[in-house]
């Protein structure tokens, strides 16, 4: 309850929330990317630390471009590697990209200050890592509930990973690459997905 003693819209928009991965052409103006990266800016973070960065790609072009780099870093790694489920996981970044190629926006997001994967030495580097991934993913999970309560769909993407060089290489930001995330208006619509149940994951003392 808010100090109305109204039932806030949080809770609604949390439930209605889905992964979309279809999108109308229709173009979103930079004032509603403005609205989704205020509200990823308000999100908490470790000592107030907000440990982020969103590159807001809009451009056509520079989708493309972004997106190509993509499909270059997923044909690598195919090439590059052999491991079982690689076949799966690799028709799943090309199936995202492909997703991307639709959405009229996509956000990058980095952490300037996060060290790369394999580089944290000390055990605070670690804890450090660990609390600004964490305040990095509040701040994706502020824009996705904003989306969804401005009427827009979202997707919040980790198969970048996959480009993880190629983009990195194309985008030329500091520290660590964590996600995207597509914005557009939603062109299909989804029932809730399966959830473990309450009674399965919390345990009460
Ligand atoms: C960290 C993270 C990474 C994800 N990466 C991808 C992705 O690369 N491609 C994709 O299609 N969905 C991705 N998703 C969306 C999940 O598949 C989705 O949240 C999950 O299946 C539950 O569906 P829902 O979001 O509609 O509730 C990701 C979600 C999270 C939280």
């Amino acid at each position: 309850m808010d100090t109305c003693g109204k039932k806030m819209i949080v809770t609604k928009a949390i439930h209605k929330r889905r992964s979309i991965r279809k999108f109308k052409p229709d173009t979103i103006t930079r004032e509603q990317v403005e609205t989704l990266i205020n509200a990823a800016c308000a999100a908490p973070s470790s000592k107030n630390s907000q440990p982020w960065k969103f590159v807001a790609i809009m451009n056509e072009d520079e989708r493309e471009r972004v997106l190509d780099a993509m499909e270059l870093g997923i044909e690598r790694f195919d090439m590059e590697n052999d491991f079982e489920l690689k076949s799966r996981m690799i028709s799943g970044a090309r199936h995202t990209l492909s997703i991307m190629r639709t959405a009229p926006v996509n956000i990058f997001v980095f952490a300037p200050n996060l060290r790369h994967i394999g580089e944290s030495r000390t055990y605070y580097e670690t804890l450090d890592d660990l609390v600004s991934a964490q305040s990095v993913g509040a701040s994706i999970q502020n824009m996705l509930l904003s989306a969804t309560e401005m009427g827009l769909g979202s997707l919040w993407i980790c198969d970048i990973y996959f480009a993880y060089e190629e983009l990195t290489n194309y985008l030329k930001q500091d520290g660590l690459m964590i996600a995207a995330v597509s914005i557009g208006l939603a062109d299909e619509s989804s029932g809730k997905r399966p959830r473990k149940s309450m009674e399965e994951v919390t345990e009460w003392r």
